[in-house]
């Protein structure tokens, strides 16, 4: 694809800077980043590009190449979200973070994006579209923010103007993304580690269910409010109980009978587990124990689908086929669920082998035919060559 063609083809003069953030898949930690937790993303090879140039019309010309919908916006129409569903709403929010900061466009721009993570696969591609738009006006604007900050303007633009309570790991792994290097990001302190995803005759396949069911905003901020309740209940015994993620296995066992709704205990003994996981999954790798790393990959599904309630019969199906077949190290979900992808650690020559028979049993389960991705670790948002 020739994205400078394509932007002359659309604005009629020539793109002047151009700009990258990846897509994400996570390995280990989910729905444990909004309880505090730590995770274990890595940034994918593919995921938007944003070409721009100034024009002279005083408005911001968003246009994609996914998606059809224009919008054109005058300068002073840059802080509030536009009606719920449009995609614009994705870079909108971070514009309008650096705007409530203080900084002023001088003249319009003209933005045109285009994405190769797909849409609704738990891949990140919404926050690969909101680290670009931050990253690329960071530069516009000079104004000097850190990748942690670019993170979580990108974050906050998923609350306010795409309605998801989300935490920080998409964004932060998109902008703090390097290749071959999975991210172990403490979401409390925001203190992260690279770890070289040494894998010798391994390989990361993702595999897209293509379900017809997406992770809705709704079911989200659900699993936010539960754990939050959970939170609440605890303190009863426990008053400076701040998150899920402070808790150990031992402690959570002491007091868990604190928490009254039996769903909310559900989750969160989800995320206490799935907390120590991440930690005990990260050793595993680092000791270049492999086995164990898949094993805890496995119960991380189990236990997102039977306390978190986040897989949904695509996902398990997907990760049950993969659980079948010779050389498969670990499979999970991975990202928000309900849809979506499952990730797994194959080995190389088992790959073939991987595709055919869980593309031919999930097709047979589910009558959807499901993609296979053999994902490449890449380096986080960037500047690119025009
Ligand atoms: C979505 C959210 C993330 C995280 C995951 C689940 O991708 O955007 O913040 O909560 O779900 O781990």
């Amino acid at each position: 694809m020739d994205l400078n063609q394509s932007f002359v083809d659309v604005f009629g003069h020539r793109a002047e800077q151009a700009f990258f953030a990846p897509g994400r898949v996570n390995l280990i930690g989910e729905h444990v980043d909004y309880n505090g937790g730590h995770v274990f993303p890595c940034a994918l090879s593919f995921g938007t590009r944003l070409l721009l140039a100034p024009n002279d019309q005083n408005l911001l010309r968003f246009r994609s190449l996914n998606v059809a919908a224009a919008v054109d916006l005058p300068l002073d129409r840059l802080t509030s979200p536009l009606a719920k569903g449009s995609w614009v709403n994705y870079p909108l929010g971070c514009i309008a973070q650096f705007v409530r900061r203080g900084y002023r466009l001088h003249g319009g721009y003209d933005l045109l994006f285009w994405g190769d993570v797909p849409a609704g696969a738990g891949l990140s591609s919404s926050a690969a579209i909101e680290v670009v738009t931050a990253f690329a006006f960071n530069h516009l604007l000079e104004a000097g923010c850190s990748r942690a900050d670019l993170a979580r303007i990108g974050q906050q633009s998923e609350h306010e103007f795409a309605g998801v309570s989300c935490g920080i790991m998409d964004q932060f792994a998109s902008a703090f993304g390097r290749k071959d290097h999975a991210i172990y990001l403490d979401c409390t302190t925001l203190d992260f580690e690279y770890v070289p995803l040494q894998m010798d005759g391994v390989r990361l396949v993702v595999a897209n269910t293509h379900s017809p069911h997406k992770l809705d905003s709704g079911a989200y901020n659900e699993r936010v409010a539960q754990c939050r309740e959970a939170v609440e209940q605890l303190r009863s015994s426990s008053p400076s109980l701040q998150n899920l993620a402070e808790l150990d296995a031992q402690r959570f066992a002491r007091i868990r009978e604190a928490i009254k709704d039996p769903v909310a205990l559900r989750r969160a003994t989800h995320v206490v587990a799935e907390c120590q996981r991440t930690v005990d999954a990260v050793r595993a790798l680092k000791a270049g124990d492999l086995l164990r790393f898949g094993r805890l990959m496995n119960e991380s599904h189990v236990s997102l689908r039977d306390d978190y309630e986040v897989t949904g019969p695509y996902l398990d199906a997907m990760a049950e086929e993969a659980w079948k077949v010779r050389g498969v190290i670990g499979s999970r979900m991975t990202g928000g669920g309900f849809g979506g992808c499952t990730v797994s650690l194959v080995r190389e020559e088992a790959v073939p082998t991987f595709v055919e028979r869980v593309g031919e049993a999930y097709s047979a389960r589910t009558g959807i035919a499901p993609d296979f991705y053999v994902a490449e670790i890449g380096d986080g948002a960037r500047i690119l060559d025009i």
